[in-house]
């Protein structure tokens, strides 16, 4: 049986578009039953909706507090009996509380080799500290932020002439490739979590 699985979005949706094209395919273990967003401007929610996947927009200013949002979040996640959360840009950091909840069952793309350049800026600092390698990772979320066992993980050298713009558009394209992979490997069991690893089935 597929997974269901959800994805989180904040902005542009691009590596959401990759996860739903790629569960287009009727071999691929996973289907895509809702996206979130937490801003109403998120340009991913047409994008969602263009492949006629049911969104929602969740706006914090609409709950006291983190802790309520996320058990909002939790709630619709449990009523549509998600299996598996991607976060795909999801800007807005995760309570430990929901991450506790969904343990091992969240996968986020950041745009780094991680451990390196957590957080935002990543191109950016990678640039300023004369890095000569970048790419990007995808990981089961744990409460620290970006952090957690890798999935897997892609490079691109740093050349001479690249700027931020050209090395997030040269990571992008890694990451559009990894995350559905990643996402490939943990649906259909192939990879799993055991002792905060991912190893292999
Ligand atoms: C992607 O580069 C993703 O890795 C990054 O935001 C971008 C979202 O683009 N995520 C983070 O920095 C999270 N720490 P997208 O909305 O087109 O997928």
């Amino acid at each position: 049986m597929k997974k269901r699985v959800a994805i989180l979005i904040s902005g542009r949706g691009s590596n959401m578009e990759a996860l739903i094209k790629a569960a287009q395919n009727d071999d691929y273990p996973a289907k895509i039953v809702l996206v979130i967003s937490n801003k109403d401007s998120a340009t991913g929610l047409e994008i969602a909706e263009k492949y006629g996947i049911n969104t929602k927009i969740v706006l914090r200013k609409n709950f006291t507090s983190d802790l309520d949002f996320d058990d909002h979040l939790s709630n619709i996640l449990s009523q549509l009996q998600v299996d598996i959360i991607c976060t795909a840009g999801y800007m807005k950091i995760l309570t430990k509380k929901f991450v506790g909840e969904w343990m091992n069952k969240i996968i986020n793309i950041h745009p780094s080799l991680l451990p390196s350049y957590k957080g935002l800026n990543t191109h950016r600092r990678a640039l300023q500290d004369g890095a000569s390698i970048t790419g990007c990772t995808t990981h089961i979320v744990s409460a620290e932020l970006d952090s957690g066992p890798i999935i897997m993980q892609e490079s691109v050298l740093i050349e001479k002439d690249d700027d931020e713009d050209t090395l997030a558009e040269k990571v992008l394209k890694l990451e559009h490739r990894i995350f559905p992979e990643s996402l490939q490997k943990i649906a259909s069991g192939k990879l799993i979590i055991k002792d905060n690893i991912v190893l292999e089935n």
